[in-house]
C-alpha cells in the first residue's frame, strides 16, 4: 500500500505515467466513468478548502465511486479531542482512501502510520501540497510541452507557500534546467531549507527579487501566490504585505507572448480581475487539470486495472 505524503514519492517515471494517465483521462473521461464503481473515498479537511476537496470528490465521483468526509475540525470528533491518528484507524473501517488536509505540518504522515488505506496529504500546514504540484505539472507540461528547460517565477508568499515548496522539490529534483526567479518582499523569501538544501545543494540557477517587473521579461511561467492571512502572527504583519504584489494589464506588457500565468487559488488581491480575459491566464483551466491529476492519483494507489 503506498500513500502520497510529497510529489517526491513518485520517481520521474512514476510522474510520466501518472501525468499521461491525466491526459487520457482529460481527452477520453468516459472510459473511466465505473473504474471505481465500488470504492469510497474519504475527504478529512481539517482546514478550509474549495478546489482541494471538491475537487477530490469530483474525481471520485468521475470514477463512479462514492464519497463521505468531513470539511472542518470542528464538526468532526477531533474537537473532542480525538487523535488523527484514532481518526484515521476508523475511518479505515469506512472508505478505500482518504484525502486529508490539516493545519499541523506532518499530520497526514502520523494519519498514515496508522492507517490501513492509503492516505493523501492534501495540504499539512506550511508545509506540503503534493497534490496541487501534480496539478501545477499536469498544467506546465500541458501548456508548454514540457517540464525541462523553464523558467519560473514564484510570487509572493514564498516563505508560507506549502504549494510553492513541493513545487520547487519536484521541479528541482525530477526535471533538468529549471531556473527559478524567487519574487518576495523579505520577509516572505523561501525558507531556509528550500535555498539551501534544495536549491544551492542541487546547483540550480536561482536569484531573488523584490520587483514582479523585474522577472517578468524573463519567464517561461509565472506561479502567484497569494498572502496567507491565516499563516500570519499579528494582523499588522498581514495587511501591511496583502497587496505587496498586483498583477495587471499594465504589468503583463513586460511578459513574454506565451508566458503564462499559474495561481493555485484562491486568489485575493494579487491577479488583478481584468487579467483574466489574457489568453495566457491558466489559473481557471489549472483548477480543472487538478481533476484529471487527481483521477490518476486515485486510480494509481487503489492500483485499479485500467480500461484498455
Ligand atoms: N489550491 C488549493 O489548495 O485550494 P483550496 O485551499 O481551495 O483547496
Amino acid at each position: 500500500m503506498r500513500h502520497l505524503m510529497s510529489p517526491l514519492d513518485f520517481s520521474v517515471e512514476e510522474l510520466e505515467k501518472l501525468l499521461n494517465l491525466a491526459d487520457d483521462i482529460g481527452k477520453n473521461p468516459k472510459k473511466y466513468a465505473h473504474t471505481c464503481d465500488d470504492k469510497r473515498l474519504a475527504t478529512l479537511f481539517y482546514e478550509p478548502s474549495t478546489r482541494t476537496r471538491l475537487s477530490f470528490e469530483a474525481a471520485m465521483m468521475n470514477l463512479g465511486g462514492k464519497v463521505l468526509g468531513f470539511s472542518s475540525a470542528g464538526s468532526s470528533s477531533a474537537s473532542k479531542g480525538e487523535s488523527v491518528a484514532d481518526t484515521i484507524r476508523v475511518v479505515s473501517c469506512y472508505a478505500d482512501i482518504c484525502a486529508m488536509r490539516h493545519p499541523k505540518e506532518g499530520a497526514p504522515l502520523v494519519a498514515s502510520m496508522a492507517s490501513s488505506i492509503p492516505v493523501i496529504n492534501a495540504g499539512d500546514g506550511g508545509h506540503q501540497h503534493p497534490t496541487q504540484t501534480l496539478t501545477d505539472l499536469l498544467t506546465i507540461r500541458s501548456l508548454k510541452g514540457r517540464l525541462d528547460n523553464l523558467t519560473i517565477g514564484l510570487c509572493g508568499d514564498l516563505k508560507f507557500g506549502r504549494t510553492v515548496h513541493s513545487l520547487i522539490e519536484a521541479l528541482v529534483l525530477r526535471y533538468s534546467n529549471v531556473k527559478f526567479v524567487l519574487i518576495s518582499p523579505e520577509e516572505l523569501r523561501v525558507p531556509s531549507y528550500i535555498r539551501e538544501d534544495i536549491l544551492e545543494k542541487n546547483n540550480v540557477e536561482f536569484e531573488e527579487v523584490e520587483r514582479l517587473e523585474d522577472a517578468l521579461p524573463k519567464l517561461d511561467i509565472l506561479y502567484m501566490t497569494r498572502v496567507q492571512k491565516e499563516r500570519f502572527f499579528n494582523e499588522e504583519d498581514y495587511v501591511r504585505m496583502k497587496d505587496f504584489y498586483i498583477l495587471d494589464k499594465q504589468k503583463m506588457e513586460l511578459a513574454k507572448k506565451d508566458m503564462y500565468i499559474l495561481h493555485p487559488l484562491p486568489r485575493v488581491n494579487e491577479i488583478s480581475t481584468e487579467v483574466d480575459a489574457d489568453p495566457r491566464a491558466a489559473y481557471f483551466k489549472q483548477a480543472q487539470y487538478g481533476v484529471y491529476v487527481r483521477m490518476a492519483l486515485i486510480l494509481t494507489l487503489l492500483e485499479v486495472k485500467l480500461p484498455c
